[in-house]
């Protein structure tokens, strides 16, 4: 693996740093730009059913980078020697910090599918329940777990 690493570091590192771009940026992107305009729709079941729609479009398309994101950091934990450097403690905050953020990743996958299953049986109330968590917290609190977790990155490439 830390031949692997040695061969391939800039792969490796890009392939990383992508990933929290299309799952951060997603994020930021889904919550503050398109969510505003969604919530100007009158109608509460149109309104529901758009931002069920978009945010599956956004789970599909981040799914695969959750995945070679923390795929990627056993490269680099392995690559570095990371948990025998001063810099252990990076290590250990930022694989908390993605448990975290993937946890909180499939609850809002599984509220959305509830959310669009309640909306397809006309319960616009249930659908709006379901989906009120995500955007208030769940979404605002990834985006900020990730933020930290690149600032570590940051802080880790700097002194590796
Ligand atoms: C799963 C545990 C993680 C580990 C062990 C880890 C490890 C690392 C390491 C060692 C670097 C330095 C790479 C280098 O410059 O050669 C790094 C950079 C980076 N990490 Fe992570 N990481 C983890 C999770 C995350 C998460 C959850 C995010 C964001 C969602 C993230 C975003 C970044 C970014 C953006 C950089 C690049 C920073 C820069 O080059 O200035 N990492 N990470």
């Amino acid at each position: 693996m830390a031949e692997l690493f040695a061969e391939y570091k800039t792969l490796i590192v890009f392939l990383h740093v992508m990933s929290a771009v299309v799952w951060v940026g997603g994020m930021i992107a889904m919550r503050y730009a398109a969510h505003p305009s969604f919530m100007e729709i009158e109608s509460g079941k149109e309104k529901l059913e758009r931002v069920t729609h978009a945010l599956k479009r956004l789970f599909t398309i981040v799914f695969p980078f959750t995945i070679i994101l923390v795929a990627t950091a056993v490269v680099m934990l392995i690559g570095y020697d990371l948990k025998s450097t001063e810099y252990a403690q990076y290590g250990y905050i930022k694989e908390g910090i993605w448990s975290v953020m993937f946890v909180n990743f499939i609850v809002m996958i599984s509220r959305r599918n509830r959310a669009a299953k309640l909306l397809v049986e006309g319960d616009v109330a249930g659908a709006k329940f379901s989906m009120a968590l995500v955007g208030k917290y769940m979404i605002p609190v990834n985006i900020a777990l990730g933020v930290i977790a690149i600032f570590l990155g940051s802080s880790l490439s700097s002194v590796l």
